[in-house]
């Protein structure tokens, strides 16, 4: 970009947009101020209720010594935060990137924005792992593989559609499922901020994608349903299973849970029956995930998609168009 394109730079105005980037401002919080570092950790302290974690709300697990709970569910909550603490410094590329590469000053200025509050929540979620002190488990290939990916984009809509469209809904769900297990206090205070922060970066995946499908002609926008919607159901559809039963296991071993094993099968099969009864209260309408009430509010579901994709009958695609309003609301 040169000098010239920057005295040219376009201002769509979109009412939503600059809200969004005025709310960056109002809702502002600092990372040393606003939250309330001195509250301890302590190297066993149970950081987090059994039914955040996968296999944690079975009725086999909860017969286990209450040390090997916290303990497993400490384990999985530090792999979880380490994922978070570089999916920040990941965002907050895509940021940086987009605002090198969009030519429209509010968009612009909300990833300006948004960059800085990446910053911070990358500090928040590294502070207290620090203060967990102690090793946390590697990040898995496949979230690498995604978040490389990610960082070789370069095109806006790839950037936004990804990130703040895709992996910002999908986070929204984590962040809230952190946020209400959460039995530490510094844990829920600084989950409650960074959820805060990330809503308007949903909002804004939302509404760019909302602007792009109602600028774009219909087959454009059906092409892009169809990859994203693919990727949304794929993703809902991705439960708790074996892979996820192994880590669970071996975390279970490492504190002391010689018979383990034996147990394995009986989580396997209750997770099962929580994962269909969690789908259940989608396709009713009434838990409808993030990703999906983000694919209806951009207008991914709207009939004319639905049906050239034949999916209307899809449960859960039924499930977020039976939700209340207060589900679809922008
Ligand atoms: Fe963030
Ligand atoms: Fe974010």
């Amino acid at each position: 970009m040169r000098t010239r394109d920057l005295l040219r730079l376009e201002n769509t105005g979109h009412p939503g947009i600059i809200a969004l980037f005025a709310k960056a401002h109002s809702a502002d919080w600092d990372f040393e101020r606003d939250v309330d570092w001195s509250v301890p950790i302590g190297p066993q302290e149970r950081l987090i209720g059994d039914a955040w974690t996968a296999f944690g709300a079975t009725e086999t697990f909860s017969r286990f010594p209450e040390r090997a709970r916290a303990y497993a569910t400490r384990r999985a909550l530090g792999r979880m935060l380490n994922i978070l603490q570089v999916g920040e410094s990941v965002a907050q590329n895509v940021c940086a990137t987009l605002v090198l590469a969009l030519r429209e000053e509010d968009y612009r200025n909300h990833a300006a924005a948004q960059a800085m509050d990446e910053a911070r929540h990358h500090l928040a979620y590294r502070r207290f792992i620090e203060k967990m002190d102690e090793e946390v488990e590697d990040i898995d290939h496949g979230t690498e593989a995604m978040f490389d990916s990610v960082l070789a984009m370069s095109d806006p809509l790839d950037l936004i559609a990804t990130e703040q469209f895709f992996l910002e809904s999908l986070a929204m769900n984590i962040f809230e499922g952190i946020q209400k297990h959460a039995v530490h206090p510094l844990l829920r205070d600084i989950l409650a901020l960074i959820t805060r922060d990330e809503s308007r970066h949903m909002g804004f995946g939302i509404l760019y994608v909302a602007e792009w499908m109602r600028r774009s002609g219909v087959d454009e926008r059906i092409a892009f349903a169809r990859r994203w919607l693919a990727q949304i159901l794929g993703s809902l559809l991705d439960r708790p299973g074996p892979i996820m039963l192994a880590r669970v296991v071996r975390r279970l071993r490492e504190a002391g849970v010689e018979d383990v094993d034996s147990h394995a099968p009986a989580m396997l099969r209750e997770q099962e029956e929580i994962n269909a009864a969690d789908l259940a209260a989608a396709a009713s309408g009434e838990r409808v995930p993030h990703l999906l009430r983000s694919a209806r509010r951009a207008g991914l579901l709207e009939p004319e998609i639905l049906e050239a994709l034949r999916i209307a009958d899809h449960p859960l695609v039924s499930g977020a168009l039976r939700a209340g309003p207060e589900h679809a609301a922008a």
